[in-house]
C-alpha cells in the first residue's frame, strides 16, 4: 500500500492515480491505517463528512483511486467510542435492571458513596523497596487501559501501579471478593480475544495492578498542553460492581459550557494542606467558556501558559468548588446524563492544572482526543462483539 499526504490528496485529487492499490481496497473493506489500527475503505469526502478521520501520523492510507473517486482508509472514532459504550452500559446494569451501584482534592467536596465512581483509579509509583506513593487519579476505559494526565506519568523507568475499586485508603479490601460481571466485549478492543477466555467468577473488591506500559500523548509538553496519557495494565481488570469502565464522549460538538460536571479524587482539600484524603471526594463544577476562562487567567501556579486556554481544554469550577493537587489525571464526568435512565458514566475531562486550588480548574477535553484514545484502546474498526 502507498501513502499520500492528505494535503496532496485534497489539493490534487488525481495525483493519487497510478499509485499502487491495496488488493482488498473496495468500499466497505477493512483496511489498515498503520500501527495495528483499522478502518474501512470509503470515499474520502463522505468519510470526512461523517466525522471520520483519514489521516494517521501524517499519512493517508489509500484503498483505491479511480478517476472520479478517491477511496481511503477511514476510521470513525466516535463510532468506536459508541460501540465501547454500548458494551460497558450492559455491565453497569444488574439483572433486575437497576444500576449496579450499592447506594442509590477536591475543594468544597463531600465523601463519595462506596462504588459511586467504579471507573476511578488511583495511580502511584514505587521506588526501591518503599511503599507505593499514591498521587494521581485515572479513569478505567477498558479492562486493559486507564486514562490519566501525561504530567502524572513523566518518569523514565518508573514503576507505576494502579488500584481499582479504591474508596477508603485506610482500609485494604484485597481479600474480600465480589462476583465478576460478564458480558460482551467489542472485538475492536486490543486484547479482546484474551478477555474472552476469562474464567474467574469472583474478584477482589480492590484490585492492585502493575502498569506495563505508559503511553503519553506524543505532543505533551511541560506547559500543560496535550496533558493526556494511557496506562496499559499488565493484567486486565476484572469487572465487578466496584470496577467498571467509563464511556468516552460520543458527541464531540458540545462545548459543555454551563453544564455541571462532577470531579472526584483523593486530592488535597485546600492548597496549603498537602495530604491526600482518606475517603474519595466528589464535587460538582460548572463548565466555564473558553474566553471567560482566559480572562480569569488560570495560570499554572503563577506561571502563565504560553498559548492560553485552547479548545482541546475545558475549564470548570467556581470559588470554593474545584479539584486540587493529587486529583490530577482523574475523571471529570457527566453524572446528570444518568437521569436519562443511563447507568454508565461518561468521562468528559481529565484533571490537568489550575491556579492554586478553589477557583478554576483546567481539564483536558476528552472529546478532542477520541481518535488518539480509541486508536490505542480499541484499534480494530467496530466489528462484532465477543462474549
Ligand atoms: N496539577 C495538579 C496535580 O498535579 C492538579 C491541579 C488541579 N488544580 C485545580 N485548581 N483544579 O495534581
Amino acid at each position: 500500500m502507498k501513502f499520500v499526504a492528505l494535503s496532496v490528496l485534497l489539493l490534487f485529487p488525481f495525483a493519487a492515480q497510478g499509485k499502487t492499490v491495496q488488493g482488498e481496497g473496495a468500499v466497505g473493506a477493512l483496511c489498515s491505517m498503520g500501527g495495528g489500527v483499522q478502518g474501512r475503505c470509503q470515499e474520502v469526502g463522505a468519510c470526512l463528512r461523517e466525522g471520520g478521520v483519514v489521516e494517521r501520523e501524517g499519512e493517508v492510507h489509500l484503498c483505491t483511486a479511480q478517476a472520479s473517486d478517491i477511496i481511503v482508509c477511514c476510521r470513525k472514532p466516535h463510532i468506536v467510542a459508541k460501540q465501547l459504550c454500548e458494551a460497558w452500559a450492559q455491565y453497569w446494569r444488574g439483572p433486575e435492571g437497576h444500576c449496579v451501584e450499592e447506594t442509590s482534592l477536591i475543594v468544597g467536596g463531600v465523601d463519595a458513596d462506596p462504588g459511586e465512581f467504579p471507573h476511578i483509579a488511583i495511580i502511584g509509583e514505587k521506588s526501591n523497596n518503599l511503599p507505593i506513593l499514591w498521587y494521581c487519579g485515572g479513569t478505567l476505559l477498558s479492562p486493559y487501559y486507564i486514562l490519566t494526565a501525561a504530567h502524572c506519568v513523566t518518569g523514565v523507568d518508573t514503576e507505576y501501579w494502579v488500584t481499582l475499586g479504591e474508596h477508603d485508603r485506610k482500609i485494604s479490601r484485597f481479600n474480600d471478593t465480589l462476583p465478576v460481571i460478564k458480558g460482551p466485549v467489542p472485538q475492536s478492543l486490543r486484547f479482546g480475544d484474551r478477555l474472552a477466555s476469562f474464567t474467574n467468577t469472583r474478584a477482589p473488591i480492590e484490585q492492585l495492578v502493575r502498569v506495563e506500559e505508559v503511553i503519553r500523548h506524543p505532543e505533551y509538553h511541560f506547559f500543560k498542553y496535550f496533558d493526556i496519557a494511557l496506562l496499559k495494565l499488565n493484567t486486565p481488570a476484572s469487572l465487578t460492581k466496584r470496577v467498571l469502565p467509563a464511556c468516552l464522549p460520543i458527541v464531540t460538538t458540545d462545548d459543555l459550557v454551563g453544564k455541571e460536571l462532577t470531579v472526584s479524587g483523593w486530592g488535597w482539600t485546600a492548597f496549603g494542606n498537602p495530604e491526600l484524603t482518606r475517603i474519595l471526594q466528589k464535587v460538582t463544577v460548572p463548565v466555564v467558556d473558553q474566553l471567560e476562562c482566559q480572562l480569569r487567567n488560570p495560570d499554572y501556579n503563577g506561571v502563565s501558559i504560553p498559548k492560553g486556554i485552547l479548545k482541546d481544554q475545558l475549564c470548570a469550577g467556581k470559588p470554593g468548588r474545584d479539584s486540587c493537587r493529587g486529583d490530577s489525571g482523574g475523571p471529570l464526568i457527566d453524572q446528570k446524563e444518568r437521569t436519562g435512565g443511563r447507568c454508565e458514566h461518561t468521562v468528559e475531562g481529565i484533571v490537568s492544572f489550575g491556579r492554586g486550588c478553589g477557583e478554576l480548574g483546567v481539564y483536558t477535553r476528552v472529546s478532542s482526543y477520541l481518535d488518539w484514545i480509541t486508536g490505542h484502546v480499541a484499534p480494530g474498526y467496530p466489528s462484532a462483539f465477543v462474549t
